[in-house]
């Protein structure tokens, strides 16, 4: 009778202690599932803005950014959006190119910080006529919900190449930040065509090889009319945004270092944006399959980059990467110049 009562008691114990487990992990996977789980530190810096914004803790930010997920998953009534006064702001910062420098990248390493909200798609409200025609307001709402004391940041890799840009984002905010994230010129060129080239085979497409893009044939010389050249050539880009903001306003991303070496380059963007540093090496964990650094947001939730991001460069003719680097090498100094930031390319 004893045994068999003790035996029913430890059943019992085991339930409930599965049960307590269970709510526990269900918590932990909640709490994760609304915001990372780090260490919050007391407040170090401050935003740039108003007074209430810097002083608004990054813990109740880090907290509140948990309904902002909720909202997203289309789990918050209205209601609870204006009570917690959710908006959608104008970004303060946008990463203006360049295409294939680790524009996706960049943005989502930057919205592991709990006060970057970041828009996920591509916008192209500057660089394209009809939807600039649609006025701020449309820009205004294909922006993410956020708190007012977080900043919104986008990306449109094609806003660094296109000529009406400038003057179009100076126009909605002359003191917006911007960032231009690079890669080696020769190596982004590479990238730029391995995209157009995968669409082509998808499309079952010839293409032409890099080489014969690359290389104008009747000359032997670099063609600068190809697309992918052009590019590349980073400082004739950014002499045009020149004419409409100051160099300050402008932060350089080493997009070769974002691959290998993420986290010093974060914390530099941190910085540019008078963000507290929050993002750590906790965040970011180097996968070894994928040959890339992966996105940790807390101990259960983690992504890496979708695959079309990281592709194999198919081979090209080294007498074709010298001519190419030779060609690149005084605009790169120029860059280096005005920009105050010298990258180590050949
Ligand atoms: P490749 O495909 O040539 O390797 P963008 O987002 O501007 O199109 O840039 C794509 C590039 O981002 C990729 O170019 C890749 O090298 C780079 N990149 C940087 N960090 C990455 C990361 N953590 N995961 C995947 N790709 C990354």
């Amino acid at each position: 009778m004893l045994f068999k009562q003790q035996a029913w008691l430890r059943q019992k114990l085991l339930v409930l202690g599965s049960l307590a487990v269970g709510s526990l992990l269900y918590l932990v996977a909640r709490v994760g599932s609304l915001d990372r789980l780090q260490p919050i530190c007391p407040i170090e810096g401050r935003f740039g803005g108003t007074r209430s914004q810097a002083e608004f803790p990054l813990r109740a930010l880090q907290f509140k950014r948990g309904l902002l997920h909720e909202f997203r998953k289309g789990n918050a009534s209205k209601e609870q959006v204006r009570l917690h006064d959710l908006v959608q702001q104008l970004p303060k910062a946008i990463i203006i190119g360049v295409r294939k420098g680790g524009t996706r990248a960049l943005l989502e390493m930057l919205n592991l910080h709990p006060a970057v909200v970041k828009a996920s798609q591509e916008i192209h409200f500057f660089d394209n006529d009809e939807n600039y025609a649609k006025g701020i307001e449309w820009y205004r709402k294909k922006m993410p919900f956020s708190y007012p004391q977080q900043i919104t940041i986008e990306k449109s890799p094609a806003y660094f190449i296109t000529e009406e840009v400038p003057e179009r984002i100076y126009k909605m905010n002359s003191s917006i930040k911007l960032l231009i994230i690079v890669r080696e010129p020769t190596t982004r060129a590479i990238s730029d065509y391995t995209q157009v080239l995968e669409g082509k085979e998808r499309k079952n497409k010839t293409y032409y090889k890099f080489e014969k893009l690359a290389i104008d044939p009747n000359t032997c010389e670099v063609n600068t009319k190809y697309k992918a050249v052009r590019t590349s050539i980073y400082t004739k880009h950014l002499e045009r945004w020149l004419k409409y903001f100051p160099i300050e306003q402008f932060h350089v991303v080493d997009g070769d270092r974002l691959i290998t070496e993420p986290l010093p380059e974060l914390q530099l963007v941190e910085k540019f944006l008078n963000l507290p540093p929050r993002i750590s090496q906790y965040n970011l964990y180097f996968n070894a399959t994928r040959g890339f650094y992966c996105l940790r947001f807390n101990i259960i939730f983690n992504k890496c980059l979708a695959g079309s991001k990281g592709r194999i460069h198919p081979e090209v003719d080294p007498s074709v990467i010298t001519k190419l680097r030779k060609f690149f090498h005084p605009f790169n100094q120029k860059f280096y110049q005005i920009t105050g930031r010298t990258l180590n390319w050949p």
